[in-house]
């Protein structure tokens, strides 16, 4: 497709060259073997060189045109807007400029809450013992939550109102993600909510983020009234109905894609103005389920995992995933969502057409899960009991991730890293 496009680029270039209708100082047999020679020599580098390469592109600048198919967008070959072209020179030079790897990566856990936050003294034991390589960030929407854990103590940005489906949320996000950005060791940003627990102990977590170049963000193709069915045209040109997808809010990311996000404004106005509840038509569409997944995929599609790293379970086929209580929580229950490895998504069709992808990662399939919701604040005495249990469950993982790790040659991602922390 890529090809296609160069190709059709480079006719329109040949176009704009001015027509050769004045009088050619070369006389006209010279002029005709002149040009026979040229489309001679026009097709058989097209004939050599089809399908890698576009000949025209090929035959014009090898260099140039792999510049020239960056800025092309993957799925259209319509002529980009001004607003267009400016972001993606900013984000292609952000995505191109290889990170400054600290000594230390420490990864930023996010925690996006109306107000208390009932696991805190889960994720107090769940960080435990790896100070230095986390930070905590809490966005406390409505009341300020009372702490259990020195952890917590303190780490509240300054929050504004969210009001649930609408763009507030990704103002939210986007607080958070600026204050954690202001520290250079934070590598990797995890967005969690006042439900989420933690599946794995932390080292796991930890290697999983930090040993993989992916964002773990949300995104597939709906094509049902709650996917496709919430697009708008006055998204268009830059969001193209075909471009549109749908995901879970909760992921993770890295820097490049953490700051490729402060530096958008083009797609992040069109679905603050585009996508909202009560839009014409009786439609809703709700920012959070769509402007990431919708931006990754238009602009770093290849970057993200395209599932998220937090479990919810929709089985129920309710309005909302099932929330799960005190006598749901079992030893059993954290193994079947530990043990999950692949990735599955519904759409909102009549048919209701299930996708199902193995979870890889590193190109490998690996238990797709870090984290999970939705736990109501009564599980809390229930999971502490497990939790030491649970996250030491994964002594058959132990083997695989070594294996892996020697497959790869996985380069560490810092010096301070020993063999040790993988579980
Ligand atoms: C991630 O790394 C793998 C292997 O190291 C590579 O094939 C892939 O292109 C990389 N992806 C991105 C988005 O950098
Ligand atoms: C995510 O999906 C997009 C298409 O929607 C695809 O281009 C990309 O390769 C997928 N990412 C991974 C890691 O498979
Ligand atoms: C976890 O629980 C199982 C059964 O309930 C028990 O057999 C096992 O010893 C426990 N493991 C740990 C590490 O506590």
């Amino acid at each position: 497709m890529k090809t296609g496009q160069a190709w059709r680029l480079g006719m329109k270039d040949m176009q704009i060259l001015p027509p050769h209708r004045h009088r050619s100082p070369l006389k006209k047999p010279t002029w005709i073997i002149v040009l026979v020679s040229l489309v001679s020599l026009f097709l058989v580098c097209a004939y050599v060189y089809p399908p890698q390469n576009s000949a025209a592109c090929y035959l014009f600048s090898s260099h140039g045109c792999k510049a020239l198919q960056n800025w092309l967008p993957p799925t259209s070959s319509r002529e980009l807007t001004d607003d267009e072209i400016a972001s993606r020179v900013v984000i292609r030079d952000i995505l191109d400029t290889p990170p400054v790897i600290p000594k230390t990566p420490k990864i930023a856990f996010m925690f996006l809450t109306p107000g208390a936050l009932p696991f805190e003294r889960l994720w107090d034991k769940f960080f435990q013992g790896h100070e230095g390589k986390f930070s905590v960030y809490v966005h406390a929407s409505k009341d300020k939550p009372v702490h259990f854990s020195r952890y917590f103590l303190n780490r509240e940005i300054r929050s504004g109102k969210v009001v649930w489906g609408t763009i507030s949320m990704i103002d939210a996000e986007k607080r958070l993600l600026a204050n954690a950005l202001k520290d250079p060791d934070n590598q990797h940003f995890v967005l969690l909510s006042d439900s989420c627990i933690p599946l794995r102990n932390f080292d796991f977590v930890y290697n999983y983020l930090l040993y993989t170049n992916v964002s773990y963000v949300d995104s597939f193709e709906d094509p049902g009234p709650h996917g496709s069915g919430r697009y708008s045209e006055h998204m268009l040109p830059e969001v193209e109905m075909e471009d549109f997808r749908k995901g879970a809010q909760w992921f993770t990311m890295k820097r490049q894609h953490a700051t490729i996000i402060m530096a958008d404004s083009l797609y992040y106005t069109k679905f603050r103005i585009y996508c909202k509840p009560g839009m014409e038509y009786g439609r809703n569409c709700y920012s959070d389920e769509h402007y990431l997944p919708t931006f990754f995929n238009i602009l770093d599609p290849a970057g993200i995992a395209n599932w998220s790293v937090t479990h919810v379970d929709w089985s129920e086929g309710k309005w909302h995933p099932k929330a799960y209580r005190s006598q749901d929580v079992t030893l059993e229950l954290m193994r079947k969502i530990t043990s999950i490895v692949d990735s599955v998504h519904v759409t909102s069709h009549e048919r209701k057409e299930i996708q199902i992808r193995p979870c890889l990662w590193n190109g490998n399939q690996r238990p797709c899960y870090l984290f999970a919701r939705k736990f109501l604040p009564e599980t809390l005495n229930s999971l502490m009991a497990i939790f030491s249990n649970y996250t030491s469950y994964q002594c058959n993982w132990k083997k695989h991730w070594r294996l892996l790790e020697a497959e790869l040659k996985i380069k560490k991602v810092a010096a301070s890293v020993d063999d040790d922390d993988f579980v």
